[in-house]
């Protein structure tokens, strides 16, 4: 565990699809000032261990601390993955659990994790069984020192309350997909919302092309800003993401696109243009 635990970043940038590019990608964002990372122990869609050079290239170059950063990553279960298994998938679910996050601790060379997420739940519609034995054994991996908080990713409004039904412990975090057109997720949001679970959203971007193209959005790229210096659409969505609560994530490979995306940190929107956001498209 760290001396002093770091605190959640308020961005997160994620690591998925980036292959062979993965270690100096990580490494890129940590120069830039990006603090939290976001990964998982799902080869078919991120390279953790790359994740792990990359951060080893940032300690080595003095760039950051272990306890500078926040370090997140994932359980996947059997179908969600492809052949390069992190785990026996003969053994018990509990076992898995334990195997991948030993896994990850070794990938990442850290004795603990910041967040430790089930990547999805067994089911798309309810909270089963299995996902109460994943997440028993992750609540032990957490009691155990390995991991800080415990998330869950890819739910609906009902998994939570199933959760939450059946007395289950709920999550610090809650990390899905937003969808401007399903209100950016405002169901599951206000869940969070009440309950003090910090919101994470993906695909802010790529789910969202229409709002990206939306006049509105268009108009707040010139209006709020200094007069010397436009904010792009992506900037208006994610600095309107952390405005209504949402932890933003993003994946970019660009370092400019790294800048502007931290830089959208500095920028305050119209509370009006707020509201007109969030209700834009659902
Ligand atoms: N829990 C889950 O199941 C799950 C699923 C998907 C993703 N995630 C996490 O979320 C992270 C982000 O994924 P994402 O789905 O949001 O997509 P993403 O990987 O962040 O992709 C964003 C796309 O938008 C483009 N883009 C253009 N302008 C940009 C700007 N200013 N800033 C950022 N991107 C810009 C990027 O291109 P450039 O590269 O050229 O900038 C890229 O093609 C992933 O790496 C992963 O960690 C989790």
């Amino acid at each position: 565990m760290p001396h002093s635990p770091s605190p959640v970043p308020d961005f997160l940038y994620g690591t998925a699809w980036k292959e062979d590019r993965t270690p100096a990608l990580t490494e890129l964002a940590l120069r830039m000032g990006f603090r939290g990372i976001d990964t998982a122990n799902q080869r078919r869609h991120y390279f953790e261990e790359g994740v792990g050079q990359g951060l080893a290239a940032a300690y080595r170059a003095g760039l950051v601390t272990r306890d500078d950063l926040f370090l997140q990553t994932k359980f996947t279960y059997r179908p969600g993955q492809d052949h390069r298994l992190p785990y026996d998938p003969a053994a018990s679910l509990s076992v898995q659990v334990a195997q991948s996050m030993a896994s990850s601790l070794d990938h990442l060379a850290t004795g603990y994790v910041d967040s430790y997420v089930l990547h999805g739940p067994s089911s798309n519609h309810d909270w089963t069984d299995a996902d109460t034995e994943v997440w028993e054994a992750m609540r032990k991996e957490r009691d155990a020192g390995r991991t800080r908080f415990l998330g869950v990713s890819n739910v609906s409004l009902r998994h939570l309350q199933q959760m939450a039904a059946a007395r289950a412990e709920l999550p610090a975090f809650v990390q899905n997909r937003c969808y401007a057109r399903l209100g950016w997720d405002r169901a599951v949001r206000l869940f969070c919302r009440e309950r003090k679970i910090i919101y994470q959203g993906f695909s802010l971007l790529t789910a969202n092309q229409e709002v990206l193209h939306h006049p509105l959005i268009a108009s707040l790229t010139t209006a709020s800003l200094a007069a010397n210096a436009n904010a792009t659409p992506a900037q208006v969505v994610f600095s309107f993401a952390r405005t209504v609560g949402i932890l933003p994530l993003t994946g970019t490979s660009d370092r400019e696109h790294m800048k502007q995306d931290l830089a959208s940190r500095d920028l305050t929107l119209p509370p009006d243009a707020i509201y007109t956001i969030e209700s834009l498209a659902g």
